[in-house]
């Protein structure tokens, strides 16, 4: 690490720890901030074909709400285990417009590094684009996003510090017997009836208890209050190239599942269209494995219509170790993937949907008035 962006990473660690519990860090940043003048890095020379550190990462969280306050805003989400704050950034165009809400977070387990990264190409793409792209900008007149760049801050960490392949969260458990809960697993969805492990060495422990742990209480917390308007929730993985529905722990089918699938495989046509790469669309229980304890399973049981995992690149070859140099195509057509689901999104509720309803109920309010008439 190059001695300026290190004075720069524990800045940002102490900074955004926001305890000042690290006693070394401390006194150790507190030496380097004497000979530091300019800040660190400019957003404008940020890259996005690289993997970043967690301090990288809040750093260009606090200065990508500074560059487009209009749009972008910062909010604190809660606490990790190991008390580091967890920040969402909210994408909304300023208006009098009722909004609906699309969630997407990235980064629940750890060691997929590939999630992170493109959680932050979305958000770039969007602010860079907003103003010049029609199809962006109607989706922002009635869309906010809701991005959460790292869900898992505290694996994440470890994964640079310790153990790239580690995938669970950092809570200790049976006395510090063992360390994590696989976060993906301790939704309250069907918690732990399958394809979870109650045994906490295992990679898919599924906690003490359903939302036993900081992160998922902190991201059901909010998903819960605002589920009435929530119309879609992504949640970004990899490896694997697959779109998956709901459910993981039923092979029973969601409520709306042709309709997810449709729009799916819709979004995989889509990616595939940027730089031929094939993924596959189905219900979790049907082409991967069951599992319960998920975000999207459990996004969709509290009623939210739309939710889908993606298993980003690649298929195999390097599983979890994506090299940089895939990073930005995989970035590219995930962008085509999502922005058809949103697409899709859009017309479903702004058109059929609200149209829909207006008429309906236009057309019920004028037969009763000619009903009520003839008396
Ligand atoms: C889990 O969901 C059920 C309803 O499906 C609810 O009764 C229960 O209180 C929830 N538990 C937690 C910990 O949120
Ligand atoms: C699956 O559907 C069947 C039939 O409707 C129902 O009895 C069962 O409880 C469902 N299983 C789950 C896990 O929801
Ligand atoms: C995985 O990738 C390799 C190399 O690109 C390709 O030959 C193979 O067909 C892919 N497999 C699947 C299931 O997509
Ligand atoms: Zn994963």
């Amino acid at each position: 690490m190059k001695p300026l962006l290190g004075t720069l990473c524990l800045l940002g660690m102490l900074v955004h720890s926001g305890l000042g519990h690290h006693r070394s860090l401390v006194q150790q940043t507190q030496k380097l901030v004497d000979t530091t003048v300019t800040p660190w890095r400019s957003l404008e020379t940020y890259s996005y074909n690289k993997y970043h550190r967690m301090e990288e990462i809040y750093q260009w969280m606090s200065q990508i709400s500074e560059k487009y306050p209009d749009v972008v805003t910062q909010h604190f989400l809660g606490m990790t285990y190991e008390t580091r704050p967890m920040y969402y950034l909210k994408i909304s165009q300023p208006s009098d417009n009722t909004k609906k809400i699309i969630w997407m977070d990235c980064g629940i387990h750890a060691r997929e590094w590939i999630a992170p990264a493109f959680c932050q190409w979305f958000v770039k793409e969007i602010l860079q684009n907003y103003r010049d792209n029609s199809r962006i900008r109607r989706l922002l007149t009635y869309l906010d996003f809701y991005v959460l760049p790292v869900l898992n801050i505290d694996g994440y960490i470890y994964t640079w510090t310790t153990d790239r392949l580690w995938r669970k969260s950092r809570s200790s458990h049976d006395d510090g017997a063992c360390f994590g809960t696989d976060l993906n697993r301790n939704f309250n969805s069907s918690w732990c009836s399958i394809g979870a492990s109650k045994n906490c060495l295992d990679e898919t422990f599924c906690g003490a208890g359903p939302v036993s742990e900081p992160e998922t209480k902190a991201v059901s917390g909010l998903i819960e209050s605002k589920k009435e308007d929530v119309l879609c929730f992504l949640t970004i993985h990899s490896y694997g190239q697959l779109i998956l529905t709901p459910y993981g722990y039923t092979k029973n089918k969601s409520s709306n599942h042709e309709e997810l699938i449709q729009v799916g495989q819709k979004a995989a046509n889509a990616l595939k269209a940027k730089h031929g790469t094939n993924y596959r669309v189905g219900a979790s229980a049907d082409i991967l494995y069951a599992l319960s304890g998920s975000s999207r399973d459990w996004a969709k049981d509290i009623g939210i219509p739309f939710a889908y995992t993606f298993e980003l690149r690649d298929n195999g070859t390097y599983q979890f170790v994506l090299p940089e140099d895939q990073i930005q195509d995989t970035c590219e057509e995930t962008m085509e993937a999502v922005l058809s689901i949103l697409d899709d999104v859009y017309a479903k509720y702004w058109h059929s949907n609200s149209a829909g309803r207006v008429t309906s109920t236009t057309v019920a309010l004028s037969l009763l008035v000619a009903f009520m008439s003839l008396f």
